[in-house]
């Protein structure tokens, strides 16, 4: 708890090009938290660096993520937004960690087995060790709830048992934060697979929209959409295609899939793709606008990122003084 809050963290990699699936499954409802907790939100460098990186675009990336937080209405007043490595906190609490993690258990994450076997001249430590600074991260800040998807829900319950093993030796030392995963239909699927979720390593181009697609871009690819022969306007499993533009348009537009169905009974898909390319154009122009608006703004996005990494900072190293005392390490002579 801060200030009778309970505390949120999450973070982002700022690998890839985001996705519309990035902003309307997590970004937007990061936002619709922000005033219940207290929150951090990082942008997740040192996870980044598991996969080889060009150091130039890494830090470019790492910037415009940063800025995308604060564009998608973040308050970075009342929310912590800032770069993992600049809170020396996380790799130090890793270490700790890992000495209370099994290789059994680092064995059994299925993301690993499946970056490894995409990366398979790089399968580095840090790859294996990823899900232990995963729960560095979360549990340096005490956080109650973590809102993440459903693939990283492993990770969630492995930094739950970690916590739990550490405060069985020591007494309550951590947090053991609770998983939130974000409403039904913030799902977003692949526009040219609907049964693959939307990806920013994707290679077909127009199966995901990115944050940064212009009007054009956005509405050729949702023209494109692969729906189905059906023909008929449901929202059903059957018709997953189909369901996943509903989804878009209703996640854009705040409506239900009753109401949309509804409005469009009787037209037919072409109709519906032109309304759903234009919902997505009404929310990301906006956000474009507000992103670059901000990035003209250097020196103020510059004193976000020095103050709170300085909040950040301050909370982690609360969790970090205390964990090195449990642990047995000398007191700091002052
Ligand atoms: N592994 C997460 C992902 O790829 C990112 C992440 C790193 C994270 N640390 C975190 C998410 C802590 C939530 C909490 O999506």
């Amino acid at each position: 708890m801060i200030d009778n809050k309970k505390v949120l963290f999450s973070g982002m990699q700022a690998t890839g090009s985001l996705t519309l699936g990035n902003y309307l499954g997590a970004l937007k409802n990061w936002v619709a938290l922000s005033d219940e907790y207290e929150c951090f939100y990082a942008v997740v460098d040192l996870h980044s660096i598991t996969i080889r990186q060009d150091p130039a675009v890494l830090r470019k990336r790492a910037r415009a993520l940063l800025t995308l937080y604060i564009a998608a209405g973040l308050d970075p007043e009342k929310n912590c937004i800032y770069y993992q490595s600049h809170v020396s906190g996380h790799a130090e609490l890793s270490w700790i960690l890992s000495c209370f993690t099994y290789m059994g258990e680092l064995n059994r994450m299925t993301q690993f087995k499946d970056k490894a076997s995409k990366h398979a001249d790089n399968i580095n430590a840090g790859l294996y060790t990823y899900p232990v600074l995963m729960a560095a991260d979360i549990l340096l800040y005490q956080a109650d709830v973590v809102p993440v998807g459903i693939d990283q829900m492993q990770h969630l319950e492995l930094t739950r048992n970690i916590a739990q093993r550490f405060n069985a030796i020591y007494g309550d030392v951590f947090t053991i934060p609770e998983v939130y995963i974000g409403k039904a239909g913030a799902k977003i699927m692949s526009l040219q697979d609907p049964t693959k979720k939307m990806s920013k390593s994707d290679e077909n181009p127009n199966a995901s929209i990115y944050l940064m697609d212009d009007a054009d871009a956005i509405r050729r690819k949702c023209r494109r959409a692969v729906t189905d022969s059906v023909g008929e306007f449901r929202y059903c499993e059957e018709q997953p295609g189909l369901r996943n533009l509903i989804d878009i348009y209703c996640a854009c537009l705040n409506k239900t899939p009753d109401e949309v169905v509804k409005e469009f009974s009787g037209s037919g898909y072409g109709q519906f793709k032109e309304a759903v390319g234009e919902a997505v154009v009404s929310v990301l122009d906006p956000l474009q606008k507000r992103v670059a608006e901000l990035e003209k703004d250097k020196a103020y996005i510059d004193s976000v990122i020095k103050n709170n990494a300085e909040k950040a900072s301050y909370y982690s190293m609360k969790t970090l003084r205390k964990v090195q005392r449990k642990v047995g390490f000398p007191d700091r002579i002052r």
